[in-house]
């Protein structure tokens, strides 16, 4: 069953079309990949999918919903959680505090009732701290609940990043460059983090400029280029794919071998 279908989708940033005419399913249960070039509209995509840019032309639709007014907030209400290609943290507070940001969506008072200390949020509080524990120990990092999240190392930002998406318990879980700035041995560690989610029964669509992670990883991916789909396939078949290896993998080959 598609859980997520983009329908000749456009979003024009004046005369650029960032993304153009894309037409994309993402099936439940899979991990999908999205990759291209640089500027190629990848982020846009997500953006559109989330809410934070309106589509020009075109509809997604999410579990059969048309997404179309939607704000960022009611769409991951929804269940589309997503991580940022930057990694957005809260510079103050604490790894678990970053965390509970993401299940007040799911609470009756909210994260401002939270705030305000109102009776229901503190008896709402402590399942929702039990929640996030929970998140923090699936990725390994329950024991940094108390560190303050950016004075951790980057790779463990970003599963904080993760932990709070997963906290807005999606269905959807959309992954900017995970493993952007990670040596391999983080890298291969952020692949066992994301088959994990997936067995978990999230459907994980990611965009990842590491060749190897996703073409071990995916079970479709879909190639941008210019803000246009040029291909979606199986990874092998991406692999051998004449245009892609032009427009794309051809240039991550030259600059692996650099
Ligand atoms: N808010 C915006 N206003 C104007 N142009 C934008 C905006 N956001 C993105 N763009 C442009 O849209 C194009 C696609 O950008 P996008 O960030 O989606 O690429 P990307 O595929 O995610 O690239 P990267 O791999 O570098 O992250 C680029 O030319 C970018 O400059
Ligand atoms: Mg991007």
């Amino acid at each position: 069953m598609a859980i997520l279908e983009a329908r000749k989708v456009t979003k024009a940033f004046g005369g650029l079309k960032a993304v153009s005419n894309v037409d994309l399913i993402v099936e439940e249960g899979q991990i999908v990949s999205l990759i291209g070039p640089n500027g190629a509209g990848k982020t846009t995509f997500f953006n559109l999918i989330t809410g934070i840019y309106d589509v020009t032309e075109g509809s997604i639709t999410f579990m059969g919903k048309p997404l179309k007014g939607y704000k960022p907030y009611d769409i991951t209400k929804l269940g589309i959680a997503r991580t940022f290609q930057n990694i957005r943290l809260f510079s103050s507070m604490t790894v678990l505090d970053n965390v509970k940001v993401g299940q007040y969506c799911r609470t009756k008072t909210g994260i401002w009732g939270a705030l305000a200390k109102l009776p229901i949020a503190r008896f709402e509080e402590k399942e929702v701290e039990k929640k996030c524990m929970e998140k923090l120990e699936f990725l390994g990092m329950d024991k940094y609940a108390d560190e303050i999240a950016v004075n951790l190392p980057y790779g463990d930002q970003r599963k904080v990043e993760i932990a709070r998406a997963l906290a807005t318990e999606p269905k959807l879980l959309l992954l900017d460059e995970p493993a952007a700035g990670m040596n391999s041995t983080e890298k291969e560690n952020m692949m066992k983090i994301i088959r994990q989610i997936s067995d978990s029964g999230y459907t994980v669509f990611l965009i990842e400029h590491d060749m190897k992670m996703v073409m071990k990883i995916s079970d479709k991916v879909a190639v941008l280029d210019h803000g246009e789909k040029i291909a979606e396939g199986l990874p092998e078949e991406i692999q051998r794919n004449e245009r892609v290896i032009a427009a794309y993998l051809g240039q991550q080959g030259r600059e692996a071998n650099a």
